[in-house]
Protein backbone atom coordinates (compact mmCIF):
# COMPACT_ATOMS: atom_id res chain seq x y z
CA UNK A 1 0.00 0.00 0.00
CA UNK A 2 1.09 3.46 -0.74
CA UNK A 3 2.19 5.99 1.97
CA UNK A 4 0.12 9.02 1.38
CA UNK A 5 2.05 10.95 3.94
CA UNK A 6 5.34 10.29 1.39
CA UNK A 7 2.99 11.49 -1.73
CA UNK A 8 1.18 14.23 0.38
CA UNK A 9 -1.66 13.21 -0.15
CA UNK A 10 -4.24 12.40 2.66
CA UNK A 11 -4.45 8.13 3.30
CA UNK A 12 -7.42 8.37 4.75
CA UNK A 13 -8.96 9.68 1.52
CA UNK A 14 -7.36 6.99 -0.26
CA UNK A 15 -8.75 4.63 1.41
CA UNK A 16 -12.57 5.86 0.90
CA UNK A 17 -14.19 4.49 -1.91
CA UNK A 18 -15.56 7.28 -4.38
CA UNK A 19 -19.26 6.38 -5.31
CA UNK A 20 -19.35 3.08 -2.68
CA UNK A 21 -21.92 5.19 -0.80
CA UNK A 22 -25.23 7.23 -1.71
CA UNK A 23 -26.35 9.59 1.21
CA UNK A 24 -29.47 9.89 1.99
CA UNK A 25 -30.43 13.73 1.42
CA UNK A 26 -31.05 15.57 4.73
CA UNK A 27 -34.02 17.38 2.64
CA UNK A 28 -35.82 14.04 2.21
CA UNK A 29 -35.13 12.48 6.21
CA UNK A 30 -38.75 12.72 8.08
CA UNK A 31 -37.61 13.84 11.33
CA UNK A 32 -40.69 12.31 13.59
CA UNK A 33 -40.09 8.68 12.11
CA UNK A 34 -35.74 8.78 13.28
CA UNK A 35 -34.95 5.67 15.18
CA UNK A 36 -31.67 4.54 16.00
CA UNK A 37 -30.54 2.91 12.58
CA UNK A 38 -28.08 3.56 9.58
CA UNK A 39 -28.65 6.60 7.65
CA UNK A 40 -25.74 7.84 4.87
CA UNK A 41 -24.93 10.98 5.81
CA UNK A 42 -23.23 13.31 3.12
CA UNK A 43 -19.43 13.21 4.56
CA UNK A 44 -17.32 11.86 7.17
CA UNK A 45 -13.91 13.20 8.69
CA UNK A 46 -10.94 10.93 9.30
CA UNK A 47 -7.07 10.38 9.91
CA UNK A 48 -4.98 7.24 9.57
CA UNK A 49 -1.71 7.00 11.11
CA UNK A 50 0.84 4.67 10.26
CA UNK A 51 3.77 2.86 12.60
CA UNK A 52 4.88 5.60 14.07
CA UNK A 53 1.24 6.51 15.87
CA UNK A 54 1.23 10.06 14.13
CA UNK A 55 -2.15 11.05 12.26
CA UNK A 56 -2.68 12.91 9.51
CA UNK A 57 -4.00 16.02 9.24
CA UNK A 58 -7.93 14.96 9.24
CA UNK A 59 -9.93 15.76 6.28
CA UNK A 60 -13.72 15.27 5.21
CA UNK A 61 -14.44 13.43 2.26
CA UNK A 62 -17.84 12.14 1.03
CA UNK A 63 -18.88 9.01 2.92
CA UNK A 64 -17.94 5.47 1.23
CA UNK A 65 -17.04 2.15 2.01
CA UNK A 66 -13.28 1.32 3.45
CA UNK A 67 -10.62 -0.25 1.58
CA UNK A 68 -9.07 -2.39 4.28
CA UNK A 69 -6.70 -5.48 3.96
CA UNK A 70 -8.72 -8.73 5.23
CA UNK A 71 -5.91 -9.21 7.30
CA UNK A 72 -6.61 -5.97 9.54
CA UNK A 73 -6.37 -6.21 12.83
CA UNK A 74 -9.40 -4.96 14.00
CA UNK A 75 -11.21 -7.45 11.68
CA UNK A 76 -9.12 -10.55 13.34
CA UNK A 77 -8.37 -9.36 16.48
CA UNK A 78 -10.86 -6.77 17.70
CA UNK A 79 -8.20 -4.08 18.17
CA UNK A 80 -11.36 -1.37 17.91
CA UNK A 81 -13.15 1.03 19.56
CA UNK A 82 -15.66 3.85 19.48
CA UNK A 83 -17.07 6.63 21.29
CA UNK A 84 -20.30 7.70 21.00
CA UNK A 85 -21.48 11.67 21.33
CA UNK A 86 -24.42 14.05 19.87
CA UNK A 87 -24.98 17.86 18.53
CA UNK A 88 -27.98 18.74 19.62
CA UNK A 89 -30.17 21.84 18.13
CA UNK A 90 -31.17 23.79 20.42
CA UNK A 91 -34.32 25.96 21.31
CA UNK A 92 -32.61 29.36 20.14
CA UNK A 93 -31.04 27.20 16.69
CA UNK A 94 -27.84 27.21 18.27
CA UNK A 95 -26.04 23.20 17.61
CA UNK A 96 -24.26 22.00 20.82
CA UNK A 97 -21.55 19.09 21.53
CA UNK A 98 -21.91 17.72 25.33
CA UNK A 99 -18.33 17.46 26.98
CA UNK A 100 -16.30 16.23 23.68
CA UNK A 101 -13.34 16.16 25.52
CA UNK A 102 -14.74 13.51 28.14
CA UNK A 103 -15.09 11.20 24.90
CA UNK A 104 -11.47 12.18 23.67
CA UNK A 105 -10.26 11.55 27.00
CA UNK A 106 -12.02 7.98 27.36
CA UNK A 107 -11.12 7.18 23.76
CA UNK A 108 -6.87 7.69 24.84
CA UNK A 109 -7.71 5.78 27.85
CA UNK A 110 -9.06 2.58 25.47
CA UNK A 111 -6.25 3.39 22.93
CA UNK A 112 -3.36 3.04 25.70
CA UNK A 113 -5.05 -0.61 27.28
CA UNK A 114 -5.50 -2.04 23.24
CA UNK A 115 -1.75 -0.24 22.44
CA UNK A 116 -3.74 1.78 19.86
CA UNK A 117 -2.56 5.07 18.09
CA UNK A 118 -5.07 7.61 19.34
CA UNK A 119 -5.58 11.17 18.23
CA UNK A 120 -4.74 13.95 20.29
CA UNK A 121 -7.83 15.90 22.13
CA UNK A 122 -7.32 18.37 19.84
CA UNK A 123 -7.22 16.35 16.73
CA UNK A 124 -10.20 14.21 18.13
CA UNK A 125 -12.15 17.49 18.56
CA UNK A 126 -11.04 18.62 15.07
CA UNK A 127 -12.69 15.77 13.35
CA UNK A 128 -15.82 15.92 15.41
CA UNK A 129 -16.16 19.23 14.91
CA UNK A 130 -15.33 19.18 10.75
CA UNK A 131 -17.79 15.73 10.65
CA UNK A 132 -20.69 18.19 11.99
CA UNK A 133 -20.11 20.80 10.15
CA UNK A 134 -19.84 18.97 7.18
CA UNK A 135 -23.69 17.45 7.82
CA UNK A 136 -25.24 20.46 9.46
CA UNK A 137 -28.60 20.36 7.96
CA UNK A 138 -28.40 16.40 9.02
CA UNK A 139 -28.68 18.12 12.64
CA UNK A 140 -32.38 17.56 13.38
CA UNK A 141 -34.64 20.27 14.16
CA UNK A 142 -35.32 20.51 18.34
CA UNK A 143 -37.13 18.18 19.66
CA UNK A 144 -37.08 15.76 17.36
CA UNK A 145 -33.98 13.90 17.98
CA UNK A 146 -30.21 14.72 17.62
CA UNK A 147 -27.04 14.08 15.57
CA UNK A 148 -25.43 11.48 16.84
CA UNK A 149 -22.07 11.32 16.57
CA UNK A 150 -19.84 7.76 16.27
CA UNK A 151 -15.82 8.37 16.67
CA UNK A 152 -14.20 5.08 15.87
CA UNK A 153 -10.66 4.12 16.25
CA UNK A 154 -9.23 1.02 14.47
CA UNK A 155 -6.30 -1.09 13.59
CA UNK A 156 -6.52 -1.72 9.99
CA UNK A 157 -2.88 -2.65 9.11
CA UNK A 158 -2.26 -6.54 8.33
CA UNK A 159 -0.91 -8.49 11.12
CA UNK A 160 -1.08 -12.44 11.30
CA UNK A 161 0.54 -12.82 14.51
CA UNK A 162 -1.69 -11.38 17.25
CA UNK A 163 -0.57 -7.94 17.29
CA UNK A 164 -1.13 -4.18 17.65
CA UNK A 165 -2.00 -2.86 13.70
CA UNK A 166 0.96 -1.18 12.04
CA UNK A 167 -1.47 1.40 10.93
CA UNK A 168 -4.66 3.20 12.91
CA UNK A 169 -7.57 4.45 11.32
CA UNK A 170 -9.40 7.56 13.00
CA UNK A 171 -13.07 7.92 11.44
CA UNK A 172 -16.07 10.17 12.26
CA UNK A 173 -19.01 9.72 10.97
CA UNK A 174 -22.23 10.69 12.11
CA UNK A 175 -26.00 9.57 12.04
CA UNK A 176 -29.68 11.33 12.53
CA UNK A 177 -31.15 9.72 15.09
CA UNK A 178 -34.43 9.65 17.91
CA UNK A 179 -35.11 7.70 20.92
CA UNK A 180 -32.95 4.93 21.57
CA UNK A 181 -35.86 2.94 23.56
CA UNK A 182 -38.86 4.89 24.28
CA UNK A 183 -37.67 8.61 25.27
CA UNK A 184 -38.89 9.50 28.41
CA UNK A 185 -41.62 6.51 28.71
CA UNK A 186 -40.73 3.31 30.63
CA UNK A 187 -39.37 0.31 29.66
CA UNK A 188 -39.02 -3.15 31.28
CA UNK A 189 -35.87 -4.93 31.28
CA UNK A 190 -34.61 -8.52 31.95
CA UNK A 191 -32.00 -9.34 34.10
CA UNK A 192 -29.53 -11.55 32.45
CA UNK A 193 -28.66 -14.22 35.03
CA UNK A 194 -26.69 -16.63 32.66
CA UNK A 195 -24.45 -14.70 30.75
CA UNK A 196 -21.91 -12.13 31.70
CA UNK A 197 -20.86 -8.68 29.68
CA UNK A 198 -17.35 -8.33 31.46
CA UNK A 199 -14.45 -9.92 32.91
CA UNK A 200 -13.65 -9.45 36.64
CA UNK A 201 -10.39 -7.54 35.34
CA UNK A 202 -11.14 -7.58 31.96
CA UNK A 203 -11.98 -4.60 29.16
CA UNK A 204 -16.07 -3.90 30.07
CA UNK A 205 -14.64 -0.25 31.09
CA UNK A 206 -12.72 0.26 27.66
CA UNK A 207 -15.52 1.30 24.83
CA UNK A 208 -14.12 -2.12 22.89
CA UNK A 209 -16.61 -2.99 19.42
CA UNK A 210 -15.65 -6.61 21.10
CA UNK A 211 -17.88 -5.45 24.06
CA UNK A 212 -20.43 -5.67 22.35
CA UNK A 213 -21.23 -8.50 20.35
CA UNK A 214 -21.33 -10.91 22.99
CA UNK A 215 -24.52 -8.94 24.16
CA UNK A 216 -26.29 -9.41 21.12
CA UNK A 217 -27.56 -13.37 22.10
CA UNK A 218 -28.97 -12.04 25.42
CA UNK A 219 -30.21 -8.95 24.27
CA UNK A 220 -31.86 -11.25 21.24
CA UNK A 221 -33.45 -13.19 23.55
CA UNK A 222 -34.84 -10.84 25.99
CA UNK A 223 -36.71 -8.45 23.06
CA UNK A 224 -38.04 -11.61 21.99
CA UNK A 225 -39.46 -11.78 25.47
CA UNK A 226 -40.88 -8.69 25.39
CA UNK A 227 -38.67 -6.61 27.25
CA UNK A 228 -36.84 -3.35 25.95
CA UNK A 229 -32.78 -5.36 26.85
CA UNK A 230 -30.80 -6.91 29.65
CA UNK A 231 -29.19 -6.16 32.76
CA UNK A 232 -25.72 -7.51 33.21
CA UNK A 233 -24.62 -8.46 36.27
CA UNK A 234 -20.89 -8.76 38.17
CA UNK A 235 -18.75 -11.72 37.55
CA UNK A 236 -20.74 -12.89 41.89
CA UNK A 237 -23.73 -12.35 40.04
CA UNK A 238 -24.98 -10.21 42.62
CA UNK A 239 -23.91 -6.56 41.66
CA UNK A 240 -25.14 -4.26 39.04
CA UNK A 241 -23.27 -3.99 35.92
CA UNK A 242 -24.85 -2.18 32.97
CA UNK A 243 -28.05 -2.47 30.96
CA UNK A 244 -27.19 -3.33 27.43
CA UNK A 245 -25.42 0.12 26.32
CA UNK A 246 -26.22 2.51 29.13
CA UNK A 247 -25.36 2.70 32.89
CA UNK A 248 -27.34 1.85 35.93
CA UNK A 249 -28.97 4.21 38.91
CA UNK A 250 -32.21 3.95 41.07
CA UNK A 251 -33.67 5.76 43.78
CA UNK A 252 -34.67 5.06 46.96
CA UNK A 253 -36.19 6.91 49.71
CA UNK A 254 -34.83 10.02 47.62
CA UNK A 255 -31.38 8.39 47.50
CA UNK A 256 -29.87 8.07 44.33
CA UNK A 257 -27.91 4.97 43.97
CA UNK A 258 -25.52 4.94 41.10
CA UNK A 259 -23.91 1.47 40.05
CA UNK A 260 -20.16 1.37 39.92
CA UNK A 261 -17.87 -1.41 38.79
CA UNK A 262 -14.65 -1.88 38.00
CA UNK A 263 -15.58 -3.98 34.67
CA UNK A 264 -18.50 -1.38 33.39
CA UNK A 265 -18.17 1.78 30.80
CA UNK A 266 -17.62 5.13 32.84
CA UNK A 267 -20.32 6.95 31.58
CA UNK A 268 -20.24 10.66 30.75
CA UNK A 269 -24.17 11.07 31.03
CA UNK A 270 -23.71 8.88 34.80
CA UNK A 271 -21.26 11.31 35.75
CA UNK A 272 -23.37 14.25 34.41
CA UNK A 273 -26.46 13.25 36.14
CA UNK A 274 -24.51 12.37 39.27
CA UNK A 275 -23.30 16.23 39.39
CA UNK A 276 -26.88 17.57 38.38
CA UNK A 277 -28.37 15.16 41.45
CA UNK A 278 -26.09 16.34 44.22
CA UNK A 279 -25.40 20.24 42.71
CA UNK A 280 -28.70 21.20 40.99
CA UNK A 281 -31.28 18.30 42.81
CA UNK A 282 -29.67 18.93 46.03
CA UNK A 283 -30.08 15.08 46.05
CA UNK A 284 -27.95 12.52 48.47
CA UNK A 285 -25.98 10.80 45.82
CA UNK A 286 -24.09 6.80 46.51
CA UNK A 287 -21.78 5.89 43.55
CA UNK A 288 -20.69 2.60 44.94
CA UNK A 289 -20.96 -1.28 43.60
CA UNK A 290 -24.80 -2.05 43.60
CA UNK A 291 -26.36 -5.16 44.92
CA UNK A 292 -29.30 -6.77 42.28
CA UNK A 293 -31.11 -7.58 45.75
CA UNK A 294 -31.69 -3.50 46.70
CA UNK A 295 -32.73 -2.84 43.28
CA UNK A 296 -35.28 -5.58 43.66
CA UNK A 297 -35.96 -5.43 47.13
CA UNK A 298 -34.97 -9.29 47.98
CA UNK A 299 -33.00 -10.62 50.33
CA UNK A 300 -31.89 -8.13 53.07
CA UNK A 301 -33.54 -5.80 51.53
CA UNK A 302 -36.87 -7.13 51.37
CA UNK A 303 -38.47 -5.46 54.16
CA UNK A 304 -37.55 -1.87 52.11
CA UNK A 305 -39.13 -3.26 49.19
CA UNK A 306 -38.04 -2.54 45.31
CA UNK A 307 -36.34 0.70 44.60
CA UNK A 308 -39.26 3.37 44.11
CA UNK A 309 -37.53 4.28 40.40
CA UNK A 310 -34.90 2.53 37.53
CA UNK A 311 -33.27 3.98 34.83
CA UNK A 312 -30.78 3.34 32.71
CA UNK A 313 -28.60 6.42 30.94
CA UNK A 314 -26.20 6.36 28.50
CA UNK A 315 -25.72 9.08 25.17
CA UNK A 316 -27.79 7.04 22.92
CA UNK A 317 -29.91 5.95 25.91
CA UNK A 318 -29.99 9.58 27.45
CA UNK A 319 -32.13 8.64 30.73
CA UNK A 320 -34.35 5.94 29.73
CA UNK A 321 -37.03 5.27 33.25
CA UNK A 322 -37.07 1.44 33.70
CA UNK A 323 -40.74 0.99 34.98
CA UNK A 324 -39.88 -3.15 35.74
CA UNK A 325 -37.47 -5.86 36.12
CA UNK A 326 -37.96 -9.63 35.46
CA UNK A 327 -35.09 -12.15 37.38
CA UNK A 328 -35.70 -15.84 37.78
CA UNK A 329 -37.36 -15.06 41.37
CA UNK A 330 -40.43 -12.84 39.91
CA UNK A 331 -40.73 -9.43 38.04
CA UNK A 332 -40.13 -6.16 40.26
CA UNK A 333 -41.93 -2.94 39.70
CA UNK A 334 -40.80 0.16 40.75
CA UNK A 335 -42.86 2.84 41.91
CA UNK A 336 -46.17 2.81 40.29
CA UNK A 337 -44.39 1.72 37.06
CA UNK A 338 -44.81 5.28 35.68
CA UNK A 339 -41.85 7.48 35.24
CA UNK A 340 -40.82 8.94 38.73
CA UNK A 341 -40.19 12.36 39.94
CA UNK A 342 -36.29 12.18 40.08
CA UNK A 343 -36.33 10.35 37.25
CA UNK A 344 -38.02 13.31 35.39
CA UNK A 345 -36.38 16.43 36.94
CA UNK A 346 -33.07 14.69 35.78
CA UNK A 347 -33.96 14.18 32.45
CA UNK A 348 -35.66 17.64 32.49
CA UNK A 349 -32.19 19.61 33.71
CA UNK A 350 -30.00 17.04 31.11
CA UNK A 351 -32.13 17.94 28.13
CA UNK A 352 -32.53 21.58 29.00
CA UNK A 353 -28.36 21.81 29.55
CA UNK A 354 -27.62 20.22 26.20
CA UNK A 355 -30.35 21.54 24.22
CA UNK A 356 -29.95 25.59 25.45
CA UNK A 357 -33.25 25.42 27.40
CA UNK A 358 -31.73 25.70 30.34
CA UNK A 359 -28.60 27.61 31.41
CA UNK A 360 -25.32 25.47 31.61
CA UNK A 361 -23.98 26.09 34.99
CA UNK A 362 -21.33 23.51 34.70
CA UNK A 363 -19.64 24.97 31.30
CA UNK A 364 -20.65 20.78 29.64
CA UNK A 365 -22.09 22.55 26.38
CA UNK A 366 -19.64 23.68 23.10
CA UNK A 367 -21.60 25.45 20.42
CA UNK A 368 -20.70 24.81 16.71
CA UNK A 369 -20.77 27.88 14.63
N1 LIG B 1 -22.24 1.55 29.10
C1 LIG B 1 -22.05 1.10 27.85
C2 LIG B 1 -21.69 -0.32 27.64
C3 LIG B 1 -22.19 1.97 26.76
O1 LIG B 1 -22.02 1.54 25.50
C4 LIG B 1 -22.53 3.32 27.00
C5 LIG B 1 -22.69 4.25 25.88
O2 LIG B 1 -21.84 4.97 25.52
C6 LIG B 1 -22.69 3.75 28.33
C7 LIG B 1 -22.54 2.83 29.35
C8 LIG B 1 -22.99 5.17 28.65
O3 LIG B 1 -21.87 6.00 28.43
P1 LIG B 1 -22.03 7.51 28.00
O4 LIG B 1 -22.92 8.12 28.99
O5 LIG B 1 -20.67 8.06 28.07
O6 LIG B 1 -22.60 7.52 26.63
C1 LIG C 1 -23.76 5.41 23.17
O1 LIG C 1 -24.65 5.67 23.96
O2 LIG C 1 -23.07 6.28 22.64
C2 LIG C 1 -23.44 4.06 22.79
O3 LIG C 1 -22.35 3.85 22.39
C3 LIG C 1 -24.46 3.06 22.84
C4 LIG C 1 -24.49 2.34 21.57
C5 LIG C 1 -23.80 1.07 21.51
C6 LIG C 1 -25.60 2.58 20.69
Amino acid sequence: MNDARNTGKSRFADIVIPGSLTATPAAELEWEKLGFSVTITRSMAGTVAGADGVFEDPVVVPSGLLAIPAHACALNYGQSMFEGMKARRGVDGTIRLFRPLENAKRMANGAARFLMACPSEELFLKAVVAAVKANIDYVPPYGKGSLYIRPLLSGIGSTLAPAPAPETLFVVYVQPVGSYFKGLACIDVRVEEQVQRAAARGTGWVKAAGNYAPAFKPAKEAKAAGFADTLFLDHSGTLIEEVGAANFAMVKDGVLYVADSPSILKGITRDSVMRIARERLGLEVVFAPLELDRVLGRGAFAAAGPADEAFCMGTAAVISPIGSMTASSGAYTFGTGDVGSVTARLFDELDGIQTGRLPDPFGWTMQID
